[in-house]
């Protein structure tokens, strides 16, 4: 059985290389989409530090749903280009987000959110939606949560196939 261990470091970059290692463990020899990212938003939130909601919104034509998450009950539909996940969506880009209070079109759906940030989750070159990580710090993450999310939804995105 799979245990998620604590990670206990400072460095950012090492911390992701961790983290990597332990959804590498995880997602090992299961090909079924729900499962994989369910675990991976179990996963995610339990080791990654000052979180209140990860989890994951899927493209469903021009909407994201919501999809596997922890935290509270969110907010189910957003439209592409709408709050950070669906402008992230759009973009094809991460979006980091310091302050939600000053990102136009923020969707609060814990109103203990103070920053995000949004990864767009790929298969091949299409996107099939996001990451989504809420911390109820301001300014909790920075570039190197950018990297660290990018490498490990790049590692997610081919295991979603199901
Ligand atoms: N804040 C997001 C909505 C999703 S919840 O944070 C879980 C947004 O603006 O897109």
């Amino acid at each position: 059985m799979f245990q998620a261990k604590a990670i206990e470091t400072n460095d950012k970059p090492a911390f992701y290389r961790d983290l990597a290692q332990q959804l590498e463990g995880l997602l090992q020899g299961e090909s079924d989409a729900i499962a994989n990212a369910a675990n991976t938003a179990a996963l995610l939130f339990t080791t990654l530090p000052d979180l209140n909601w990860a989890g994951f919104y899927f493209l469903r034509g021009e909407e994201l749903v919501l999809g596997p998450f922890q935290g509270l009950p969110a907010c189910v539909r957003i439209p592409l280009g709408r709050g950070v996940c669906g402008t992230a969506a759009a973009a094809r880009q991460s979006i980091l987000v310091p302050d939600v209070t000053v990102f136009p079109g923020h969707i609060a759906c814990d109103i203990a959110s103070r920053s995000e940030l949004v990864v767009p989750l790929l298969r091949g070159e299409t996107v099939i939606g996001v990451l989504d990580l809420d911390s109820p710090t301001r300014g909790r993450f920075n570039e190197a949560d950018v990297a660290g999310c990018a490498e490990l939804m790049a590692m997610l995105g081919p295991r979603l196939a199901g």
